[in-house]
């Protein structure tokens, strides 16, 4: 499919203020809705910076309950960036700096008394290209909830485990090899053994970073089908350059240029009738 065929031509677009390369470069104001009732995460003012570099400027963004939001962007826009402080991966790069309030049921993660090992279970992540740890599957699945005290003796681990592996979908595929290496399996089983092991700590948001680039088309099918069904108990965000996907699995998307949130909406609306230039020169691929 063209990346043009989301957009219809005939939309015209009004001029924006802001729009033009001339503005300032702290921050380009956010166009559309940034804020959902009963947020899952609510960030305030994020700001990241690698030593000087000043990578995403004062960031405000909610993350609904039960949604998949789209985050989409040229590279370098800093997609990854916003991504990782979600959970506070950027704490283990250095010479990171991470400023604002980034809220979940009220307590800003970013408080330094907020113990980043919990953290990292209640907002999981998968990477681009599957990561399963040099262990059988079962123990792929099984490590998070030993480590974070989550199974009550084998029983319940297994129990656990299965559970895991059926919710991403897995399960008919592995049952009968368990033992077997998770680095055996083909990438999109991988990946959604990845799946299984986020899923396996019971997290609350799911932080997807282009989770199918490595993936064939038919791998790529099943893990958006799955995210379909995984939505109904998590929140997930992910990052995408397959506009075609943004348009398939998410509800909203929010479109980021150069480390400013340009544009924030229901999903349709940003592709069929997006409301800043930046946001349709993007989507209709004049840049990116
Ligand atoms: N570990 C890092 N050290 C220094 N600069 C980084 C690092 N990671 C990302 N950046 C810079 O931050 C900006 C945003 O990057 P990133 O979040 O990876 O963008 P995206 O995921 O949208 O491609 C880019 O200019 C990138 O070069
Ligand atoms: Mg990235």
């Amino acid at each position: 499919m063209n990346k043009t065929s989301f957009v219809d031509s005939s939309v015209k677009m009004a001029p924006v203020a802001g729009s033009t390369a001339t503005v300032s470069r702290d921050k380009r104001e956010t166009v559309g809705d940034i804020r959902v009732d009963h947020p899952r995460v609510r960030c305030n003012n994020v700001n990241v910076y690698y030593g000087d570099k000043h990578a995403i400027h004062n960031i405000n963004l909610d993350v609904g309950n039960n949604e998949i939001i789209a985050l989409i962007g040229p590279s370098g826009c800093g997609k990854t960036t916003f991504l990782r402080c979600l959970n506070r991966m950027n704490d283990t790069i250095k010479g990171c700096r991470v400023e604002g309030e980034i809220l979940m049921e009220g307590q800003n993660i970013n408080a330094r008394e907020v113990d980043v090992v919990p953290l990292r279970a209640r907002v999981g992540m998968v990477f681009q290209k599957p990561n399963p740890f040099p262990k059988s599957i079962f123990e792929n699945v099984a490590f998070g909830p030993r480590i974070h005290g989550l199974a009550q003796g084998k029983a319940d681990l297994e129990e656990i485990v299965v559970t895991s592996l059926q919710k991403a979908g897995l399960w008919t595929e592995v049952k009968d090899r368990l033992e077997e290496p998770g680095t055996g399996l083909s990438g999109g089983q991988q990946q959604r053994l990845c799946i299984a092991r986020t899923i396996a700590v019971q997290p609350e948001v799911i932080l997807m970073d282009e989770p199918c680039s490595a993936l064939d088309p038919i791998a790529t099918a099943k893990i958006e089908e799955l995210m379909a069904e995984l939505r109904e108990q998590y929140s997930i965000c992910i990052v995408t350059h397959s506009m075609q996907q943004a348009a398939r699995v998410s509800q909203r998307t929010a479109f980021f240029h150069l480390g400013d949130l340009i544009e924030v909406g229901e999903t349709e609306q940003i592709f069929v009738a997006p409301t800043h230039q930046l946001t349709e020169d993007y989507i209709t691929g004049r840049f990116g």
